[in-house]
């Protein structure tokens, strides 16, 4: 057997791309609920244009979402349905401390996260949780300006002492923060940052950063002493910090590197316990500082993770810098892209998880792999989605082969949006990863009916044979 026999297989979703429901039970409003669908997005995604309230101008997909809120029980069900083992979601932040620096939690959220985890358990899914995932409350944004602020240490400590003392014997996994590296590229998802005028918004980062490598080490620590069984993971956008050089060139293999080194230095952090000579000699250069205090480099050092999940798309390439200075991302003429221009590379896959393992010497969880695909109905509204189920195949293949033939210790894997639901980076909803169908569309328009794809029978399939039958037969 290549897989090992308890190996975590299931789904992961993150609360503002499914719950809905923004405003019930007390939740307060987060940055993540202010980020339309259409033109203005990716300009506050990447804290350009500040925007931080709702207007009648655009539609706020995340205030209904796929309302898991009110349908959790039927989506659980399915997903044990398709033997799920473990289940990834995240805590939205503001049904727990509605503004964020309150000091009593609200009680309405606490309970819904009771009867999700119940849910969970009550089918044997091991619940795998991320503590914050993109999400902020906007009046931490408005009134401190996100992770900018060292003040967030404080309250997100207030957050993770509550979740951990609350799911104590329950909840064993934590991701800390998701996809940490994020924040250098959208800085208002990754961070609540939105930039001033004529500021130096690669300080801005590296403070933010800072603050969250620190809140992560304490939130390690707090686990750890409230129950020794914890075990704290860091998640790593890993895809994106996969380059490889344009061609053999030693300054294109030169460019891979640099790139590499800009997403793997956080994790360098979270794993190793301080930061890594380059990006300290590189800050040094650029005159940029790290907003070190007492005591921080000893926390750091002392509560590393205890293993590292990461999520992977595809791999990119890139070549040596222009005149500007700027090295190159361009195409890799070997790999076919997805619709909105993520290259498929399933071998990348099994590059990088030995690149991770090879680094790090501690376990390995997929917490993060899909495609996202526009997906059609036939004329008795079933999807016939064989791209996903070839594109997971293949995933699922160059896995094997990295546990198998490589030695790469990896214990689990949950596909991204086993359910569809809101794009992060776009919005739309048509931007689908599911192995179930939700009836909605772009506008918000739709019953919210939940439906099998064929894909849905394969993934059952593939858990029940603990990996080992990734064939396409016919399910219907
Ligand atoms: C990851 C995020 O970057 O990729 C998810 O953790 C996100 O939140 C996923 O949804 C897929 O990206 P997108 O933009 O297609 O939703």
């Amino acid at each position: 057997m290549s897989f090992p026999k308890d190996f975590l297989w299931g789904g992961a979703t993150a609360a503002n791309q499914l719950e809905g429901a923004y405003n019930v039970d007390g939740r307060g409003l987060a940055n993540v609920d202010v980020i339309p669908h259409g033109e203005d997005r990716q300009a506050i995604i990447t804290g350009k244009m500040k925007h931080t309230a709702f207007d009648d101008k655009h539609f706020y997909p995340a205030k209904k979402a796929i309302d898991h809120y009110h349908r959790y029980k039927e989506d659980i069900a399915l997903f044990a349905e398709m033997g799920f083992k473990t289940y990834r979601f995240s805590i939205g932040w503001t049904r727990i401390f509605p503004k964020g620096d309150e000091r009593t939690p609200n009680e309405a959220g606490l309970k819904f996260y009771d009867d999700l985890i119940n849910e969970c358990i009550k089918y044997d899914i091991e619940p795998l949780v991320t503590i914050t995932h993109f999400d902020i409350p906007m009046h931490l944004v408005d009134e401190y300006g996100g992770w900018r602020n060292r003040k967030m240490l404080e309250f997100y400590e207030r957050l993770v002492t509550v979740l951990f003392n609350r799911y104590k014997g329950k909840v064993k996994y934590w991701l800390t923060f998701n996809e940490i590296n994020v924040l250098f590229r959208d800085p208002f998802i990754g961070a609540g940052i939105v930039f001033d005028d004529g500021e130096n918004e690669e300080q801005v980062k590296f403070n933010a950063a800072h603050h969250e490598l620190m809140a992560s080490a304490i939130a390690t620590k707090i686990a750890h002493e409230v129950d020794p069984e914890n075990k704290v993971g860091c998640m790593f956008a890993a895809g994106a910090g996969q380059f490889y050089p344009a061609s053999p060139h030693p300054e294109d293999v030169r460019a891979a590197q640099v790139m590499k080194q800009k997403d793997y230095f956080l994790i360098d952090v979270q794993s190793f316990g301080e930061y890594p000579n380059y990006v300290l000699k590189y800050l040094e250069r650029e005159g940029i500082s790290i907003p070190f205090e007492e005591g921080d480099k000893k926390i750091l050092n002392e509560n590393t993770v205890d293993f590292i999940s990461f999520s992977y798309y595809g791999s990119f390439v890139a070549e040596r810098a222009d005149e500007g200075g700027d090295i190159k991302v361009v195409d890799n003429p070997y790999l076919e892209s997805n619709d909105w221009g993520t290259p498929i590379d399933p071998l990348g896959f099994r590059i990088t998880i030995n690149d991770l393992y090879d680094r790090y010497q501690k376990p390995l969880f997929v917490s993060e792999n899909g495609i996202g695909a526009y997906d059609n109905l036939d004329e008795n509204g079933y999807v016939e989605d064989d791209y996903r189920i070839e594109y997971h195949a293949k995933h699922i293949a160059a896995m094997k082969d990295a546990i198998e033939l490589d030695g790469a210790d990896v214990f689990g894997y949950t596909t991204w949006g086993p359910i569809d639901l809101v794009s992060a980076s776009s919005g739309e909803m048509s931007k689908r990863y599911g192995f179930i169908y939700v009836d909605r569309d772009d506008e918000g328009n739709g019953t919210l009916e939940r439906s099998k794809k064929k894909s849905f029978n394969w993934y059952k399939k593939v858990i029940e044979t603990n990996g080992e039958d990734l064939t396409n037969e016919s399910f219907r």
